[in-house]
């Protein structure tokens, strides 16, 4: 297996990784669509890790254009060797905290997110750094269009029963979908058929996968 290091520097020559320290990342905020070269509607991975969400969205929607989000290089390695390997020109990884989200996409320049299997921080005093507490939803809602799909996938009860209790909540969500057991759930379409790494994990041992979507209105 690669060390870390060679993976970062493998990383620094891949042109589907975009990360500090290239001229790209400077001024890729509100150029997105001239990086990916079409006009297609651009879909975020957020905690994407080993970017299989990107990777497979992106081969079943050629006319959308995906980015992985993960602040772990070596793990976007692998998503990025995959989609070149796939020759997927509408897959990219962004490697930055997800907390700086719009210093990336202009107002509006994003068109859906994926989060997959977000670390669920238990602890009471870590909720600001789940990836569905309001100041990530207020962050999601800058950058996306009205009416985008922002979609859940996890094995955490509590960060599941969390997130729908933040959305009831809020009088901006509208849609709001869900199933604490996505594999039995006639919401277990093609796209959710998608399995990442921890997936695989959680499934393995019998954990029942969560799934919420919703909108913005
Ligand atoms: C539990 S892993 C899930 C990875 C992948 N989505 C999967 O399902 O296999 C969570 C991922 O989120 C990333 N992550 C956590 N907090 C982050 C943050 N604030 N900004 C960027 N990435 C973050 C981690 O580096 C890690 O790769």
């Amino acid at each position: 297996m690669r060390s870390k290091l060679s993976r970062f520097a493998e990383n620094t020559q891949r042109k589907n990784v975009v990360e500090p320290g290239k001229p790209i990342f400077a001024k890729i905020q509100g150029n997105w669509h001239s990086y990916f070269e079409n006009d297609y509607p651009i879909v975020l991975e957020l905690g994407c890790g080993h970017g299989e969400y990107t990777v497979g969205l992106a081969a079943l929607h050629p006319k959308i254009n995906f980015v992985g989000v993960d602040v772990k290089g070596a793990r976007i390695w692998k998503g990025s060797r995959d989609a070149e390997a796939l020759q997927l020109s509408n897959a990219a990884f962004l490697r930055i905290r997800i907390l700086q989200l719009e210093d990336s996409f202009a107002e509006q320049e994003a068109a859906g997110i994926w989060i997959t299997f977000p670390d669920p921080h238990p602890k009471e005093s870590e909720e600001k750094r789940r990836l569905t507490s309001p100041r990530f939803l207020e962050m999601y809602k800058q950058v996306l269009q009205p009416d985008s799909w922002i979609h859940l996938k996890t094995d955490n009860l509590a960060l599941y029963e969390y997130t729908l209790e933040v959305l009831r909540n809020r009088e901006d969500v509208q849609n709001l979908t869900y199933t604490d057991n996505l594999y039995i759930s006639d919401l277990y379409g093609i796209e959710q058929q998608i399995q990442t790494t921890y997936e695989r994990k959680f499934a393995l041992r019998g954990i029942n996968i969560k799934y919420v979507r919703f909108q913005f209105r």
